[in-house]
């Protein structure tokens, strides 16, 4: 396949980016979108130009770490897989691929293609500890789970807080990101005892790192590469009303 990609280069947060065109004349239609970086920044090498750079760790689509916007799409144009997990058959020879970072206000651009989600981080440790009784570790089953919602919170811990959500979200909102950290221990009975301190506490977080609110356009579920869907926002909601009525997250 041959390609002409235009990447967005920034050498730092604070200089200037810009769009860069380059050409690939011989692209596998069966690598990896990233694989297809790797071709060119071989080529850059070879040329003593400075290499894209962009995150990456696992490439099996259950890290979180890679991530880019594709045609103006995050993870590209291919629903529920991550940008690791696209293939360069979804394209057509001769395509023009327009390649930028995720782009939020709490997402600073780190160099090239990478930005910095600490603000993810700092979200999930707002969120605490679970409660558990000191002693010997616990035997597995002590707590019995039904198994809907067992289920309900393996769905939520699908998450791999790539970010996609906040950079498809006109509002640049993690509410998907945050619903998701939050119901997956809300959802247990271990979550219970913590339930409405972890919800203020995490919006408040979300909040402070200057993501934007949720007015629900839903552009986050359809980008999601592990389809984490709206109604776990809703279940964040609620529990974000009862605890905020009762003075929850005054810690
Ligand atoms: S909710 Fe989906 S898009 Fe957002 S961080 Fe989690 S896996 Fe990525
Ligand atoms: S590199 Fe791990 S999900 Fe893409």
């Amino acid at each position: 396949m041959r390609l002409k990609l235009r990447i967005w280069r920034q050498k730092n947060a604070k200089s200037q980016g810009k769009f860069v065109d380059y050409a690939l004349d011989d692209v596998s239609p069966d690598s990896s979108f990233l694989e297809m970086l790797d071709v060119l920044n071989e080529e850059l090498i070879a040329k003593g130009e400075e290499p894209v750079t962009f995150d990456h760790d696992c490439r099996e689509g259950i890290c979180g770490t890679c991530g880019m916007v594709i045609n103006g799409v995050a993870h590209g144009p291919k629903a529920a897989v991550t940008t690791c997990q696209l293939h360069m058959r979804t394209f057509h020879d001769g395509d023009t691929l327009v390649v930028e970072p995720w782009r939020a206000k709490a997402f600073p651009v780190v160099k090239d293609l990478v930005v910095d989600r600490a603000a993810f981080d700092r979200i999930i440790q707002a969120g605490g500890y679970i409660s558990v009784p000191t002693g010997g570790a616990a035997d597995a089953n002590a707590i019995p789970s039904a198994k809907k919602m067992a289920d309900r919170s393996m769905d939520a811990a699908a998450c791999i807080g790539c970010g996609a959500c906040v950079a498809a979200c006109p509002n640049s909102s993690a509410m998907l990101f945050t619903a998701a950290k939050v119901a997956h221990l809300n959802s247990l009975p271990q979550g219970q005892a913590e339930r409405f301190d972890r919800a203020v506490l995490m919006v408040d977080a979300m909040d402070a790192e200057g993501f934007g609110g949720c007015t629900n356009i839903g552009e986050c579920e359809a980008v999601c590469p592990k389809e984490i869907p709206l109604d776990f926002i809703a279940q964040l909601n609620r529990d974000l009303l009862r605890g905020t009525l009762a003075g929850a997250g005054q810690r």
